[in-house]
């Protein structure tokens, strides 16, 4: 087991006493490319980070405890706190006429809350993973992520796509995860990041995004109105001759989904051709087009960006729903620590807050371990 894991069982046998009866952890996720197109019926194109969210279940009374806030949740009503998330997760087995009767639960993780690293997601996808064992289910991954967009999208009550569910329970290690948002059809792409000498640097420009906020729900809804102006269902349809019968608002949103769908092809192609100089170009076109059209990135966010540039990136773009929140740059391994440098400098000069940085390689969905006891 993780150490992760491991913290989680030790929490629920201190809390509830005995051991628990099984142990999950799901990861949170970057997104490589493929922004703003999961509601679109669209593509994307996420990896699974080594940070994770672990939970440690049994049967039983007792709530729902989270060792990292230390405190204790019941496992009724919504509070829009942490715990309307495995709630959320109950609730959305009920609606599908799996009641989990009472069950208990401890929780701890290092995915950093609300940088827009899905947190929400992991936390989602482990307690799915687990309550489905919990109840021997047998659901499959891609009908857990979706009971687990449905936490969030109705229980929780944030309008987010299907992408960062997917990512966290369908991820494999060493690969990105190809998902075609309308089919639901997903595909483990090869990244094998250590054999090319990159590396992957995640800057969080430490300015809080809530997905709730209006922009992500602005940008939901005009890209349906674009839709519906040209009486197609989805974005995902529509083609650049569409763009001609659109204009302000629905024209340059609807440009960057259309654009933004191509390059997530053209990305995969890239990856299995090795081409990574062709994949960084698509990164930071893809960048342009969130900060130009789809108008969600932040000064902090552009600042990484052309940082990263300056000092010999091979792309880089702003990753997640933007607002704020998490940009990433894949760049030769050696000059990360430079990037790093010169980010520090530029957001300095600027007056932004201080950035922080993760390096990650793709690692594996959500995991599962029965009859868990803590090793010593
Ligand atoms: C957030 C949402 C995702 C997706 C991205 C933007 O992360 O949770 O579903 O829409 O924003 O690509």
């Amino acid at each position: 087991m993780r150490e992760t894991e491991q913290k989680a069982v030790k929490a629920y046998t201190e809390k509830f006493g005995g051991a628990p009866e099984l142990v999950a952890s799901a990861p949170g996720r970057i997104n490589l490319i493929g922004e703003h197109t999961d509601y679109n019926g669209g593509f994307v194109l996420p990896c699974a980070i080594d940070r994770r969210i672990a939970v440690a279940v049994g049967t039983g009374e007792g709530g729902l405890y989270s060792a990292d806030f230390d405190e204790t949740r019941e496992p009724g009503e919504r509070d829009d706190s942490w715990a309307d998330y495995p709630r959320g997760v109950a609730w959305a087995m009920g609606e599908k006429g799996h009641e989990t009767g009472s069950f208990r639960a401890a929780f701890t993780g290092d995915v950093p809350l609300g940088s827009g690293l899905s947190s929400s997601a992991a936390i989602e996808a482990a307690t799915a993973l687990a309550l489905d064992a919990l109840l021997g289910l047998g659901m499959s991954r891609k009908d857990l992520a979706v009971l687990c967009q449905r936490a969030e999208n109705d229980y929780v009550g944030v309008a987010s796509g299907i992408m960062d569910q997917y990512a966290s329970l369908l991820c494999e290690a060493g690969a990105a995860l190809l998902v075609d948002c309308r089919s639901l059809e997903a595909k483990s792409v090869p990244l094998d990041l250590a054999a090319a000498d990159l590396a992957l640097v995640v800057c969080d420009t430490r300015v809080e995004r809530g997905l709730a906020d209006t922009g992500y729900n602005d940008r939901r809804s005009t890209c349906e109105s674009a839709a519906s102006t040209l009486g197609l269902e989805e974005l995902r349809e529509a083609t650049e001759e569409d763009l001609k019968r659109l204009s302000g608002e629905e024209l340059k949103r609807a440009r960057h989904v259309i654009s933004e769908n191509a390059r997530v092809l053209e990305a995969v192609e890239a990856l299995n051709d090795n081409d990574f100089d062709h994949f960084g170009r698509l990164m930071y076109a893809s960048h342009a087009s969130l900060r130009d059209d789809y108008e969600v990135s932040t000064p902090e966010l552009d600042t990484f960006v052309e940082t990263a540039r300056q000092h010999g990136a091979t792309g880089a773009r702003l990753t997640g729903a933007g607002f704020g929140g998490c940009a990433i740059a894949l760049l030769p391994k050696a000059q990360s620590d430079r990037v790093k440098r010169a980010c520090k400098r530029s957001f300095a000069d600027a007056d932004f807050e201080d950035p922080a940085f993760y390096e990650f390689l793709p690692a594996t969905g959500a995991e599962l371990t029965r009859s868990p006891s803590v090793q010593v």
